[in-house]
């Protein structure tokens, strides 16, 4: 387990060390791409919809980033078809998923935290979305962090993900657009979420900005050195 983790020593120790191992071959940074927005976080404009990605690397622009820059595990696959059965309709969801998951194991790499709790948090950061919807007419980030808890608990549970694991996973993605529980938004693991999320939306929500705009925006969002640092790479160079 590494630095940083919530969580207590798993039996999967195959899984983890499938998880550690494939930090070790990492390629270089990617480009950020835009869909839903932290909506409450400072600098934030709030859309009540994921937007379509229109940023460099998504399905409207240059190369998209598949699962397979990292070695993959046998939880990521599965976390990641549930995903993907989720957004079955909007494909560009399935897209911004797995940027926010490559930048969080970036940011991981460097940060720590449990890779397990960050991998999924990132592939089912904005699994309540469709329901949300359905039940609410709307994708805004509150109805988001009040749909998909449930959702996440079912199927990590359903994957025997631990206990604990899935407590934190369920409050990241309960916190992932307000930020509201100190508890929850003073994990590494959200933080890393959080941060990797706004590096795929900050081009939307910023893209009348000026660089000095961008600059003060960088320091007031971004909660961890690594996730600032690249936001300064992508948006300000
Ligand atoms: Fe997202």
């Amino acid at each position: 387990m590494l630095p940083n983790s919530r969580c207590p020593s798993r039996s999967r120790v195959g899984l983890v060390a499938v998880l550690v191992g494939f930090f070790f071959i990492l390629p270089g940074t990617l480009t950020g791409r835009d869909a839903t927005l932290p909506s409450e976080s400072p600098g934030a404009q709030v859309p009540n919809e994921p937007g379509g990605v229109e940023g460099p690397g998504n399905r409207t622009g240059r190369d998209v980033p598949e699962c397979g820059r990292y070695q993959e595990s046998e939880l990521v696959e599965a976390l990641r078809a549930e995903m993907e059965t989720v957004f079955a309709e909007t494909p560009g969801m399935v897209d911004h998923t797995m940027t926010v998951y490559q930048h969080a194991m970036d940011i991981h790499e460097v940060e720590g935290g449990d890779p397990e709790v960050v991998a999924a948090s990132a592939l089912l950061h904005d699994i309540g979305i469709p329901r949300a919807r359905e039940v609410h007419g709307s994708s805004a980030g509150p109805f988001q962090e009040m749909e998909g808890p449930p959702i996440c608990r079912e199927i990590l549970t359903r994957l025997a993900f631990p206990p604990e694991g899935i407590a934190l996973v369920c409050g990241i993605v309960a916190n992932h657009h307000t930020a509201h529980d100190s508890d929850i938004v003073s994990t590494m693991e959200f933080r890393i979420l959080w941060d990797a999320d706004w590096l795929v939306n900050f081009p939307r929500s910023h893209r009348d900005s000026t660089g000095e705009e961008k600059e003060r925006a960088i320091q007031e969002i971004f909660r961890t050195a690594r996730g600032r640092e690249m936001a300064e790479q992508f948006f300000l160079h």
